[in-house]
């Protein structure tokens, strides 16, 4: 399988930390520009462009909040100021926002929606509007690769955190509709969607053995899953060794969609 990535460009949202930053870092890997965008913690957003630079890559930072139009507009043309050209968007910024639902206030709701989804919205209309444009050219068989970070909480229900499932829920028919709108055009949009992966996000599931071992009930593989993991099936959506892929949500969650508590019952 041939991962020919190089010379091309990608934008990955949210990406000073966690998987953002670790799918970032492997298409660096592979030779492509990178366009680091980050909230607000610029000095990890340089950080990792420093990285990526000392790996003899080429990246820059851009800070944009992925729910405001007119900082998504500024980010991509940012990205067409520097490389000249986008091939591949990965949507990751999200964030949490949890309350038992009795609890929850309209700013927690509204705020998961404007980032994990809106969010979503915004910079993928973005890319999809550059992509037509270009069309297909020297650098692959597509037009351009978009990349939805969505959850396994697409499928699986989550108490406590209703905001948040709704809204990649919402990700999971997004992302297929966009597929189905844009294949003509050539451009593939497909969604990764990560079980428990250890990043921020989710340190309370994994920072004392308890809740490790708590966690490991609900993930057949018996292991957390590592930002790599989730960063090697990015490499691959990007990549035309996944040219025929359009429309499909990758689950990298060890099983954890895969109904553990029945193992032993039913
Ligand atoms: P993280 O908290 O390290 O990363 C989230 C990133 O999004 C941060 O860099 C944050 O600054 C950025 N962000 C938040 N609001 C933003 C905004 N308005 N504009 C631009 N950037 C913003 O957590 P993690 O785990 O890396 O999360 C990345 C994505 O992965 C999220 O969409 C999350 O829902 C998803 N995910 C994470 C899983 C995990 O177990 N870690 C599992 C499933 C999905
Ligand atoms: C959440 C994490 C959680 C994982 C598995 C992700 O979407 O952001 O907090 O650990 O799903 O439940």
């Amino acid at each position: 399988m041939e991962i020919n990535l190089r010379g091309q460009t990608a934008i990955v949202t949210g990406s000073s930390t966690g998987l953002g930053r670790a799918c970032a870092m492997g298409l660096a890997r592979e030779g492509m520009n990178v366009v680091i965008n980050y909230h607000s913690s610029e000095e990890e957003a340089n950080d990792a462009v420093r990285e990526i630079e000392d790996l003899g890559g080429k990246a820059i930072a851009v800070q944009a909040d992925v729910s405001r139009e007119e900082e998504v507009g500024r980010l991509f043309k940012a990205c067409l100021d520097a490389f000249g050209h986008l091939d591949v968007l990965v949507a990751n910024a999200g964030l949490q926002a949890d309350a038992a639902f009795t609890e929850m206030t309209l700013e927690q709701w509204n705020k998961v929606m404007s980032v994990d989804l809106t969010g979503q919205f915004l910079a993928c209309r973005e890319a999809a509007r550059i992509f037509k444009k270009q069309g297909v050219h020297a650098h692959g068989r597509s037009a351009g690769k978009i990349i939805c970070m969505s959850s396994v909480h697409d499928v699986i229900p989550w108490a406590g955190h209703v905001n948040y499932a709704t809204a990649k829920g919402g990700v999971k028919l997004f992302m297929k509709s966009l597929a189905q709108e844009l294949a003509a055009d050539k451009i593939r949009v497909n969604s990764i969607a990560p079980g428990a992966i250890r990043t921020d996000i989710n340190r309370d599931a994994w920072e004392t053995d308890k809740a490790l071992d708590e966690l490991l009930t609900l993930i057949p593989y018996g292991r957390i899953g590592e930002p790599e993991d989730v960063a090697n099936i990015c490499i691959f959506l990007a990549s035309d060794a996944s040219d025929y892929m359009t429309g499909a949500t990758v689950y990298v969650d060890g099983g954890m969609t895969l109904y553990p508590g029945f193992r032993h019952g039913g």
